[in-house]
């Protein structure tokens, strides 16, 4: 969309959140929660996107290597923060969508939503909002008897009427740019906080007889606004009830969601099984009937074939893992490449970490380690190669194919001549 600029407020000291961390730049499910408001602001088709910073600006500017980070000065509120935006963008006259950068739960359909009843009404606004049975904390939709929106009115300023009323700010707008750059110098900061409050332009918007429309969502999750690390918790559990239902209706069967957490973008085939207490995060890729935990760990960069067991106190970084191979039980695989019909034994380790540099281990087509085995990296084991019980392979010294070996350090016993075939 070309004629629509995004501006992401996230400015805000984030005071409630009693961290040294900007509020915006706390992680949820992989990723600073800002960086899942540019998602859906992108997903919406908005790619100019201008960005609101203050506190801890500089640490938003390295998280944000691709956006337009300009600097609020001083912290004067919400309508000052869209004033920032309004001096670097000249003489713009398309629309502008303005979202918070602590709403990490909007989706990129509903601002396209959004964005397109702005452009069809021709009004100079559209408030997102949404009803809340506990409104509290949320600016408060004032409408007159007919319908019409008439002015945001914030928990502090409000009286008792207009607090029972449960329809609230999402806080994402999106407005005619010169309509808002004109009503926002009618707003004035005459409020118990001293801040130019965005919200405020509604009002003055009607005061100029211009036309206020609202666009309500019936997905209340959108809404929440991260305030606190209660808020942060809560965001987190919807996210991830979010990508596991979507991975449910695509086939895969999760035990049990509540003690499961999945990262979205996370790729799982149908029939895979995912048991209870695992965590899979970002860049996985599952095939199809897998078998993954109890507690088990996926980290990034971890690929499964078809028919994979991963076990209980597995964790796997940076590996890849051939069709049919079981790693079951309290196991460490890091950056290797493991073949087909393998065999991992209980308690496999890789020391892959040599002190400096990350070394790859390869484990070749239907290999079998016994219990304990250690692999030092960098090291090979050949296909249908077989460790005895707690061997120590140590660096470079790669097992041929079909051997067996044994003992600290690991000596070949023998080799078989014919290769093992499995079926
Ligand atoms: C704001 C809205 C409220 C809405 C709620 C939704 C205002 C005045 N109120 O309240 O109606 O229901 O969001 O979550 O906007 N910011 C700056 N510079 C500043 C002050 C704030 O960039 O000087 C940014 C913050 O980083 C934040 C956003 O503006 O992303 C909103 O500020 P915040 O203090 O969180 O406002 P709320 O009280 O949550
Ligand atoms: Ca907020």
């Amino acid at each position: 969309m070309k004629d629509t600029i995004a501006i992401v407020l996230a400015a805000g000291r984030g005071t409630r959140m009693n961290s040294r961390t900007p509020k915006v730049l706390h992680d949820i499910l992989g990723k600073p929660m800002i960086h899942h408001v540019l998602d859906s602001v992108r997903q919406a088709g908005v790619n100019d996107i201008v960005v609101i910073a203050g506190h801890g600006s500089a640490l938003l500017k390295r998280s944000l290597p691709d956006a337009r980070v300009l600097v609020q000065k001083e912290l004067l509120g919400s309508g000052d923060a869209v004033n920032t935006a309004r001096k670097a963008l000249g003489r713009y006259t398309g629309d502008l969508l303005v979202v918070c950068g602590d709403t990490p739960l909007l989706r990129g359909d509903t601002l396209r939503e959004l964005i397109r009843t702005r452009k069809s009404s021709g009004a100079s606004a559209v408030v997102l909002t949404t009803d809340l049975k506990d409104p509290t904390g949320y600016g408060r939709i004032v409408r007159d008897e007919n319908g019409a929106v008439i002015k945001i009115i914030e928990e502090l300023e409000a009286g008792l009427y207009e607090k029972v009323i449960e329809e609230i700010n999402v806080g994402s707008y999106c407005f005619r740019a010169e309509d808002l750059f004109d009503a926002l110098t009618g707003v004035k900061p005459d409020n118990d906080k001293k801040e130019y409050f965005l919200t405020d332009v509604i009002a003055v918007m009607n005061r100029k007889k211009k036309t206020v429309k609202a666009l309500k969502t019936d997905d209340t999750d959108e809404a929440i606004g991260v305030n606190t690390k209660n808020d942060l918790a809560e965001a987190t559990r919807i996210m991830k009830g979010r990508v596991m239902s979507e991975l449910m209706l695509g086939g895969v069967t999760i035990y049990d969601p509540s003690s499961t957490t999945i990262y979205p973008g996370v790729r799982i085939g149908a029939d895979t099984v995912i048991y209870p207490n695992t965590i899979i995060e970002s860049d996985v890729e599952i095939g199809k009937n897998a078998s993954i935990g109890p507690f088990a760990r996926l980290r990034p960069g971890v690929r499964l074939e078809d028919n994979v067991e991963v076990g209980n106190f597995v964790e796997l970084v940076r590996t890849e893992i051939g069709e049919g191979t079981k790693v079951k039980h309290h196991t460490y695989l890091g950056d290797a490449k493991v073949g087909k019909n393998v065999n991992i034994g209980a308690g496999t380790i890789t020391a892959n970490f040599d002190g400096s540099k990350k070394q790859r281990t390869v484990i070749g087509d239907g290999a079998f380690l016994g219990i304990g085995t250690r692999l030092i990296a960098p090291v090979r084991i050949g296909s249908h190669a077989v460790t005895g019980a707690g061997s120590v392979v140590p660096k470079n010294r790669d097992v041929p194919s079909g051997a067996t070996v044994v003992g600290v350090p690991a000596r070949i016993l023998g080799i078989a001549k014919k290769k093992r075939v499995r079926r």
